[in-house]
């Protein structure tokens, strides 16, 4: 019933990388971006308004949220609390499905269905483009899983005003007729993160030499990809993908001090991933803010490319992932 709602979101991979902000209030980035919701590890989160609460309740997997992560959530409450003019604190259980130690971010479901789940809970009604305005501030990836399938976010114009640059910023969804694609997630075992994403973007634009000669190109990447797209160009899809992601890594070498997350063995997985194209089949690999590597290849080619990196880097899982749903509420 009202004051009650329970979201699911799963989680993205962009082709065309979201690398920094261009304000960090509003989550607004440099560049616009290009994804695949997948259709594995959906977080389900339920939002409870709480009439008689001094404070919002968070947990996360059943365990009370503290520190950082608590308090982005309670910052993000705060704002559908202000758009829907309801000060009421909240109780928030969240459910990620991901393994712990897979390594794979889980801010852009998370905060896709927090997102969904509070507007539904606090009586806003919006469609989909806000609710990807809304997800953004939470996180930007979170902006994409929205919508199922491929998603474009839009960087969104200059603007005069901060509240006309975040109307101009969403994402929606770019149809690919034709395509039957998988994401196969090698996963690359490193310990703990030495960086979080949020500080080596802003140390990568701050400081790295690269990153206005990348921001620039991958506009291009961009354009050709929603091309590549469009005729199901899965080849074109996955080069333009490779490029646009090493050179992202590029920009963060040369962030001063470095940001590297590729790891060794994510090396030897990208070496594997080479000796597949020598063989003929069309795979192209992804990094993001972590060492493991999400290899794209036709569906009919994903449990051959699976076996090839389970080869490669002995250890961690080898996931397969294709195309999936958008953020959406569950019925009661
Ligand atoms: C490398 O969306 O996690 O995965 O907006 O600061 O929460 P914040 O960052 P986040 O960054 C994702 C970066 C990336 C590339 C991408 O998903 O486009």
């Amino acid at each position: 019933g009202p004051g009650d709602a329970t979201a699911v979101a799963h989680p993205n991979i962009a082709l065309v990388k979201y690398w920094g902000k261009r304000d960090e209030q509003l989550v607004l980035p440099r560049v616009d971006s290009l994804s695949m919701t997948l259709d594995i590890y959906p977080t389900t989160t339920r939002v409870r308004l709480a009439p008689d609460a001094d404070h919002d309740h968070v947990t996360l997997g059943g365990v009370p949220a503290e520190g950082e992560a608590l308090r982005r959530v309670v910052s993000f409450l705060d704002l559908v609390r202000a758009r829907a003019g309801r000060p009421l604190r909240a109780v928030v259980d969240s459910h990620n499905t991901v393994p712990t130690g897979a390594g794979l971010a889980s801010s852009a479901s998370g905060f896709a269905a927090l997102a969904v789940a509070a507007a539904a809970a606090y009586g806003l009604d919006l469609d989909a483009t806000a609710h990807s305005r809304l997800a953004r501030r939470g996180s930007g990836s979170a902006s994409r899983s929205i919508f199922a399938g491929f998603a474009l976010w839009h960087a969104g114009p200059p603007t005069a005003t901060p509240a006309q640059a975040d109307l101009g910023s969403y994402a929606e969804p770019v149809p690919a007729p034709g395509l039957d694609p998988a994401l196969v997630i090698a996963v690359v075992n490193a310990g703990p993160k030495a960086v979080s994403s949020r500080e080596a973007m802003r140390r990568t634009v701050d400081t790295s030499p690269l990153y206005e000669p990348w921001a620039l190109s991958s506009r291009d990447d961009l354009s050709e990809m929603r091309a590549a797209l469009a005729r199901a160009d899965l080849d074109a899809v996955g080069e333009i993908a490779e490029r646009n992601a090493l050179g992202m890594h590029a920009t963060m070498l040369a962030a001063r001090p470095a940001v590297r997350y590729l790891a060794p063995a994510t090396l030897t997985v990208l070496d594997s991933v080479l000796q597949l194209r020598r063989d003929g089949v069309s795979a192209y690999a992804t990094m993001d803010a972590g060492p493991n590597v999400k290899v794209l290849c036709h569906r009919a080619d994903a449990d051959r490319v699976a076996h090839t990196l389970r080869g490669a880097a002995p250890g961690g899982p080898v996931l397969v992932a294709g195309p999936g749903r958008g953020a959406r509420l569950l019925p009661e």
